[in-house]
């Protein structure tokens, strides 16, 4: 599963650092690149010689190295596909939380981009029980980081309990897991619409919402990497369209309307994240509209709702998940949506929070399901998130 793939394996200073070496070991034997990066303390557990005979590349140990002129944490981060750390302390664990980087492996960690990272905590178990550890491997885990969880078993202080590194084997099980490319959509057609509709009032003039389209483009590009047939219906962003999907731009709820409903009866999913404006200008000046008056009074018609359309529409078997953007009652808001609209599932969107929602690169999702049922997808890349959600669509496609 792993071979070809390019892994950073960082060790930390613990006793499990020789399980760390093992790991490298096993990647190797399992044809993966591996380059090694270690903390000045995992020097002190096992040598860099020792890694660096295991690897078969050099060990990275500084964050600054006379002899090599590139910039050593943002080319590691560029060249690898995933980074793992076994054994992860407290101590990096907790300047990961932080964002502290004082070494090459927190410094790569910071510039990881979308890189996953898989860590592997080790320590005594009052350590690993305490308040502030386990508050600080919530929040990476918040941010979408990995984790092999460490079991309970004899260690190295001579207690027994919680914090013994995961085995290997079940460290390399969870990387396999991670990289893989899953292809749990094949065969299945999915619409996705995104981004904001722009109403017209003149020539010039429009209105709008914050919507830049992230979070319906992360749905496109997860469902293709999964193997569907994806149709993505857009108003306008400045994104970069992604490649193997077939995209259509369009600028009003209106023609949004026309797009989705000529689509949405050859699907088997439709995923509406657009955010669709629900007015508009009930007249669209010919000319540009002169400040000739002190005060400007405009008629606003209602948008036809897409989205209750298609819920009055829905194929056998097809599958209608809706967004529900809120600043107050998001439940209950988003419930109503969801009997009334006709949905399998809603994906309620607090946008009061200036962390998630609009713009940004982060989502938090709570969804709704038909008939009862409730999941949160905990804050985390808008990609991250997306993956969620085809996850709980893919648990209602194979119901029984
Ligand atoms: O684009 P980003 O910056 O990444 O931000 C993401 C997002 C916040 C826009 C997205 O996560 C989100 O919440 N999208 C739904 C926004 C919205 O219009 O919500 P709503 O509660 O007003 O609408 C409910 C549902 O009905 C939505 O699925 C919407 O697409 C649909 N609708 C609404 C009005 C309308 N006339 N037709 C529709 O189909």
């Amino acid at each position: 599963m792993l071979t070809g793939k390019k892994i950073l394996l960082g060790l930390t200073g613990g006793i499990a650092a020789y399980k760390g070496a093992e790991i490298c070991r096993l990647l190797v034997r399992g044809e993966a690149l591996v380059k090694v990066v270690m903390t000045k303390n995992a020097c002190a557990f096992i040598t860099p010689l020792t890694m660096q005979t295991l690897s078969g590349s050099r060990v990275y140990t500084e964050t600054f190295s006379p002899e090599n002129y590139q910039i050593d944490h943002v080319s590691l981060a560029r060249w690898a596909q995933a980074l793992v750390v076994a054994p992860a302390t407290a101590n990096i664990i907790g300047k990961m939380a932080h964002g502290i980087a004082d070494d090459l492996l927190t410094t790569l960690f910071l510039a990881r981009g979308r890189m996953p990272v898989l860590l592997a905590p080790a320590m005594n178990s009052e350590m690993f029980r305490d308040k502030i550890f386990q508050d600080n491997l919530t929040a990476l885990k918040k941010r979408g980081i990995y984790t092999a969880d460490p079991g309970s078993g004899q260690l190295a202080c001579g207690s027994s309990g919680e914090g013994r590194m995961a085995e290997p084997r079940e460290v390399l099980d969870a990387l396999a897991g991670l990289l893989q490319e899953r292809q749990d959509f094949t065969g299945l057609k999915v619409l996705v619409t995104a981004g904001p509709t722009r109403e017209p009032l003149d020539p010039v003039r429009y209105f709008s919402n914050r919507s830049s389209g992230k979070m319906g483009f992360a749905l496109a590009r997860a469902a293709r990497d999964r193997g569907a047939r994806v149709h993505l219906i857009a108003g306008p962003t400045s994104l970069t369209v992604p490649d193997g999907i077939q995209y259509q731009e369009v600028m009003t709820a209106a023609q949004m309307y026309e797009a989705v409903l000529g689509e949405a009866p050859e699907m088997h999913v439709v995923i509406k994240a657009a955010a669709v404006a629900d007015y508009r200008p009930l007249e669209q000046a010919g000319d540009k509209i002169k400040k000739d008056s002190a005060s400007l009074t405009v008629t606003l018609a209602k948008n036809p709702d897409i989205l209750k359309t298609l819920g009055e529409r829905k194929g056998p078997g097809q599958i209608l998940v809706g967004f529900a953007a809120e600043t107050r009652d998001l439940l209950e808001n988003a419930a109503h949506k969801l009997a009334r609209k006709n949905l399998d599932v809603i994906a309620a969107n607090d946008v009061s929070r200036p962390d998630i929602g609009f713009e940004g690169d982060q989502n938090a999702l709570t969804l709704l399901f038909a008939g009862g049922g409730r999941e949160d997808i905990p804050p985390g890349s808008k990609d991250q998130v997306a993956h969620r959600l085809l996850d709980a669509v893919l648990r209602i496609k194979n119901r029984p």
